[in-house]
């Protein structure tokens, strides 16, 4: 993984993380990759991870690099934190593995203040032939990668949940190989109603 991290992953990692900030929640933390890309403007982090072994992994991480993070066991669909909770929340490259994106993005919902912003990193679906071949190898593929889907709409999903998405772009042409390119990357905010 730190490899795989070095050689596609990084330098996107880096630039959505830069958009993160205050109190932070990272929603399917994994090992930790991104908790090495922390920016300054973070005043408070925890996150939701249901694997043990990556929550320790993370944990670890976290320690020996001094960083304050509560890891907590739990789902996106049912995140163990009051409403309002968190400036930011984090999703990288975690709605392609959760088993309902729209509950999940209904509780990133509840636990943003208003006007919070969803930070995001994900691979997504593509248009045309790419968009095919993921539809046609998206059953094996979650076989052999955990439950990921390659072939999610999740911008359309993001705007469904109450989201301004305008702040969200598709890069076509990543480093990483497919199924798991284009990437969408940036901040959907949290549009409150009568606003
Ligand atoms: C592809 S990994 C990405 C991990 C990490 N965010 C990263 O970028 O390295 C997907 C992560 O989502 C987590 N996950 C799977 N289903 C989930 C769910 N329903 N709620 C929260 N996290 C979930 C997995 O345990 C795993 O850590």
């Amino acid at each position: 993984m730190p490899i795989f991290n070095r050689l596609f992953y990084n330098r996107y990692r880096r630039e959505a993380m830069s958009n993160v900030a205050g109190r932070l929640l990272m929603v399917g933390l994994g090992p930790g990759a991104d908790l090495m890309f922390l920016p300054p403007a973070v005043t408070a982090v925890a996150a939701v991870e249901p694997e043990a072994a990556f929550r320790r992994m993370a944990s670890a991480l976290a320690r020996r690099h001094g960083i304050p993070v509560d890891v907590v066991d739990g789902f996106g669909e049912s995140i163990p934190f009051p409403d309002n909770s968190f400036d930011s929340v984090y999703v990288g490259l975690v709605l392609c593995s959760v088993d309902n994106v729209a509950a999940t993005l209904g509780e990133i919902r509840r636990v943003l203040v208003p006007g919070g912003r969803l930070v995001v990193l994900e691979h997504v679906r593509g248009d045309g032939a790419m968009g095919r071949f993921q539809d046609g190898i998206a059953k094996p593929w979650s076989w052999l990668a955990s439950g990921c889907q390659p072939n999610r709409r999740t911008v359309d999903a993001i705007a469904a949940a109450g989201f301004d998405t305008g702040g969200l772009r598709s890069i076509r042409r990543t480093l990483v190989p497919p199924p798991c390119t284009p990437h969408l990357q940036g901040i959907a905010t949290v549009i409150t109603p009568n606003a």
